[in-house]
């Protein structure tokens, strides 16, 4: 037996001895979406953090995801296999920046990608994700002005969706952020019948050049049920694995082999057992910051201000 078959064999083991789920994101690496129970976009692990009967949640992906993991089950263990993953966009805002930002626009709701630490969210009225952005702007009442942070590209995205205005943070997503129209450009010349699905972390050039603005999830069901045969995919490369896992019989043309998201790839299946063996590193949030950061969270999830 190989060495990576022992791992999976062990991981398997440790998780039933620990009553422990493993939960990971639709970006990590492709053995370890294999190992896990459940594989998802942001909302859909939201959801699923709420739900979960097993004492502990080892949660593969980057830091924000496991913090609301740990903020919508706080009774659990939530386990991150490695710590440094975290997300560079959720780093580009802060609460005490926040504050003073809402002191020039006092009259605003202010949403917050769930992109974001848990500290960031306690500031905020209501969470949106890629896969409901539109929604929650659609229960902001049309006279109230609305800060969107810290994505400027889906703010911007959603803002011509909705034909809302927003004040928008100066936040970005470094790995769709180097993702050019001309990439675009190139790939439709080369693959003319495709279509293309893109990410609204994608800059509003890009999706001005695809057909469908989409979630992770939202890709996955799309691919599922579209007659296309080739489609180009323009978000982070990891997507890919489980695009090509459900449709064998369909083509997925990344946009570039570039859009790769580092802190994505930095859990391995050496760390989920090592995780599992000792449960740490743990999330640890301070209680008052669950509570704070649960709210608009949770009126997310319940669409409702
Ligand atoms: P999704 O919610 O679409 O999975 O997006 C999460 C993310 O980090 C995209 O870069
Ligand atoms: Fe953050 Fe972008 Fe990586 Fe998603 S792909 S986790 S937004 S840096």
């Amino acid at each position: 037996v190989d060495y990576v078959d022992t791992l999976i064999a062990d991981i398997r083991r440790l998780k039933k001895e620990k009553n422990a789920i493993i939960l990971a994101h639709n970006y990590v690496l492709g053995d370890v979406q294999d190992v896990a129970d459940f594989v998802g976009d942001s909302l859909e692990l939201s959801k699923k953090a709420r739900q979960v009967d097993e004492e502990v949640i080892v949660f593969c992906g980057v830091s924000f995801m496991a913090e609301t993991a740990k903020i919508l089950s706080p009774e659990k263990k939530v386990i991150h296999p490695v710590t440094a993953a975290g997300c560079p966009m959720a780093d580009m805002a802060d609460a005490p920046a926040l504050r003073r930002f809402k002191q020039d626009h006092p009259d605003a709701v202010t949403v917050c990608y769930v992109n974001s630490s848990a500290s960031l969210k306690a500031e905020v009225d209501i969470c949106c994700t890629s896969s409901n952005a539109e929604e929650i702007i659609g229960l902001i009442p049309e006279d109230r002005r609305i800060i969107f942070l810290p994505d400027k590209n889906l703010g911007a995205n959603v803002a011509r969706a909705t034909g809302r205005q927003m004040i928008l943070w100066e936040g970005f997503c470094p790995t769709h952020m180097r993702l050019r129209p001309a990439m675009l450009e190139r790939k439709k010349e080369e693959f003319p019948h495709a279509v293309v699905i893109a990410h609204p972390e994608c800059r509003p050039e890009v999706l001005d050049l695809a057909d469908y603005s989409l979630s992770t999830g939202g890709m996955l069901s799309f691919a599922r049920s579209t007659e296309a045969k080739q489609l180009i995919v323009a978000t982070e490369l990891g997507i890919i694995h489980r695009l090509q896992k459900e449709n064998p019989d369909k083509q997925f043309i990344p946009i570039s082999e570039q859009a790769v998201c580092m802190t994505m790839k930095m859990i391995e299946l050496e760390d989920v057992k090592r995780s599992l063996e000792t449960l740490t590193p743990k999330v640890e949030l301070e209680p008052d910051i669950i509570t704070q950061a649960k709210a608009p969270i949770v009126r997310m999830i319940e669409q409702r201000l």
